[in-house]
């Protein structure tokens, strides 16, 4: 989860590797450090916490140089403190490491090195790293590239490591084992870049290269040059990506999340743009490669994803059994991946992901390869892992996310699910051309009214400065907005520390009602839908035990207008839609009772947007 930067080139590379770091804080922010080689020597700067105390250190005590490699930090092994931050060393300084992933034999390998004299300074698993390719170039090994491939085939984990070599000067390499996160190359004029992801390298250039797991590059500052951990030579060239550095600045909002929530009428408008036609009735997914006879043969769907992915995948299933009727599972990766699923070439397994780098989603989908499923993926990051190994795609459009809470990404995913459910039930037979017109319809209509749901926020001010001292919330939904009622609880307890939980309304009665009393603001899920009815009547419990009662519901509803405390109302949309507008209330909610807690929204403790670590 830690973010990687390296520069070669003419520039000062203390400027670049900074700049590029900033862009990546939201990857890990326990502490950060950078070694440029300065003089014949390569010199280190380090500090705890966020970059800003990085930026201290490096004012008072800059370096100049033309070539190096930063790091910010999520804490795995070891205490958060400067000794521990990277880059780590080895005994002389020579060689410098940074490295994201957890290597997970290092303590045999540490007691190896000590015994042949080697000292480590901090706690990590990390500094072994530099002290093995110290080895084994005092072994014989002729240069960093082959000390670096033969450290590669001692350590095991996932990784992604970037070293450097005060005695050859004109060196970066650079490692990716597993997926532990990406390494992505970026092409500039006479300059090379590499990082653990595209924002850093966006402002200097677009045309970039993907190392895939078991490959090495070592950069100069006009080439970068490919291998296997074996050392046979590899052919890749670089491609040129789309998206535009500018976007993922704050824009003039006070928080990205903010900035992000409020992007949602223009991200959705992206992920539907040139996908759907309403005179037809049809949806077009150009990275959808599966034939028609294939989506018929499909006999079970497995989604899996992870935390805010996660919920987004419940959602799907609603969509796909709905409109395509496949039955449909949906797992948390870190679980699917080590238990024994059943599997056979009739399972399409989606895999839901933001990033495309999270490495539970990534070993999930391997292993389900493995098994024999066909792959399919929604992801935000074009040219991910996740992107690159499925078989076919559905890139979410949203453009760079940067908070930690993801907001309209999860939005897009609800529309790539849609879309993607009304490809397989046209293939399939099960959704009739009037149903598509009329989702299509309803779809197109969806970023204005987010937009007008965003347009006033009064009432998320107003709830703030009633719920911001709470200690716990419970968040009720039923069918599609079941999800959307996790979801809810999960961001109110990422962004403001606030303990809450999300049930199905249906399941109180088997548990939760025991924790319902005066202090206990319930969030409740109520739109005018099939369900609706029987929402009504779980509110109705809530409130005869004196919980207080904040509804989402539909436009007109006077019902709930008099029975709950506060209600934020929706525009009335197809049952099926409905989760698409439904989660923007829960999204200001969290935003607004953070902010008026004084919590760090864009970069909540002990979170980070990529989880690279199992
Ligand atoms: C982290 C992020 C979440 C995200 C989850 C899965 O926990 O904070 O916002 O939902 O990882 O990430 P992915 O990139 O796979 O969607």
């Amino acid at each position: 989860m830690c973010g990687i930067v390296g520069y070669i080139g003419p520039r000062e590379a203390t400027n670049i590797i900074f700049e590029g770091l900033c862009t990546l804080e939201y990857r890990g922010y326990d502490s950060a450090g950078i070694a440029v080689q300065s003089n014949g020597h390569i010199e280190r700067r380090r500090a705890a916490g966020k970059l800003s105390n990085l930026q201290a250190v490096l004012s008072e005590r800059p370096i100049a140089g033309h070539r190096g490699i930063g790091h910010t930090r999520w804490a795995t092994h070891g205490k958060v403190n400067e000794t521990n931050a990277h880059p780590h060393r080895d005994c002389t300084g020579d060689v410098v490491v940074i490295h994201n992933g957890i290597v997970e034999n290092y303590l045999p390998i540490k007691e190896m090195l000590r015994a042949e004299g080697h000292n480590f300074i901090s706690e990590t698993d990390t500094e072994v790293l530099p002290h093995l390719i110290e080895h084994y170039l005092k072994q014989g090994a002729p240069n960093l590239e082959e000390a670096m491939r033969l450290m590669l085939g001692d350590i095991r984990g996932s990784h992604a490591i970037v070293a450097m070599r005060a005695q050859e000067p004109d060196v970066l390499v650079a490692a990716r084992l597993g997926n532990a996160g990406g390494v992505v190359v970026g092409y500039g004029e006479n300059e090379m870049f590499v990082a653990s992801d595209q924002p850093a390298l966006l402002p200097h250039t677009r045309s970039l290269a993907f190392l895939e797991p078991g490959e090495v590059v070592v950069l100069t500052n006009n080439n970068a040059r490919y291998l296997k951990i074996d050392g046979t030579p590899l052919e890749k060239s670089s491609q040129t990506v789309a998206w535009d550095p500018i976007s993922a600045a704050k824009g003039g909002y006070k928080h990205f999340m903010e900035k992000e929530i409020h992007e949602q009428p223009r991200s959705l408008t992206d992920t539907l743009r040139g996908r759907l036609s309403i005179e037809a009735g049809k949806v077009e997914l150009e990275g959808v490669t599966f034939t028609p006879q294939e989506m018929r043969d499909f006999k079970k769907v497995t989604i899996i994803a992870c935390g805010t992915a996660w919920h987004a995948g419940l959602i799907g299933k609603y969509l796909i059994e709905e409109i395509a009727r496949i039955p449909t599972d949906v797992e948390q990766a870190s679980e699917y991946r080590y238990r024994n699923p059943v599997v056979d070439p009739g399972t399409l397994v989606l895999s839901i992901t933001q990033s495309g780098e999270t490495v539970d989603t990534l070993e999930a989908m391997s292993e389900a390869k493995r098994l024999g499923a066909r792959l399919a993926t929604i992801v935000n990051v074009i040219g991910s892992q996740a992107d690159r190994v499925s078989d076919s795609k559905v890139h979410v459009q949203a453009g760079p996310e940067i908070a930690v809470a993801s907001t309209k990404v999860f939005t897009g995913m609800i529309a790539d699910e849609l879309m993607l459910a009304m490809l397989l039930g046209q293939a399939r037979g099960t959704l009739d051309d009037a149903r598509a017109r009329e989702l299509i319809d309803g779809l197109l209509k969806i970023p204005n009214l987010a937009g007008d749901l965003l347009a006033d926020e009064t009432i998320y001010d107003h709830l703030a400065s009633q719920l911001y001292e709470a200690t716990d919330m419970l968040y009720l939904g039923r069918g599609i907005n079941y999800p959307v009622a996790l979801e809810g609880a999960l961001k109110i307890k990422e962004i403001s520390y606030i303990h809450a939980e999300g049930c199905p309304a249906g399941e109180m009665k088997h548990g939760i009602n025991a924790l319902i009393d005066r202090t206990l603001p319930v969030v409740c899920i109520a739109p005018k839908d099939r369900l609706y009815p029987k929402m009504l009547s779980n509110i109705e419990q809530v409130k005869a035990r004196d919980g207080m009662v904040i509804a989402i519901a539909t436009e007109g509803d006077t019902e709930l207008r008099d029975k709950a405390d506060e209600v934020i109302y929706i525009p009335p949309v197809d049952y099926l839609l409905s989760p698409l507008l439904t989660s923007i209330p829960m999204q200001l909610l969290a935003y607004k009772v953070a902010v008026r807690r004084g919590a760090d929204v864009d970069q909540p403790r002990n979170l980070a947007k990529s989880v690279t670590v199992e």
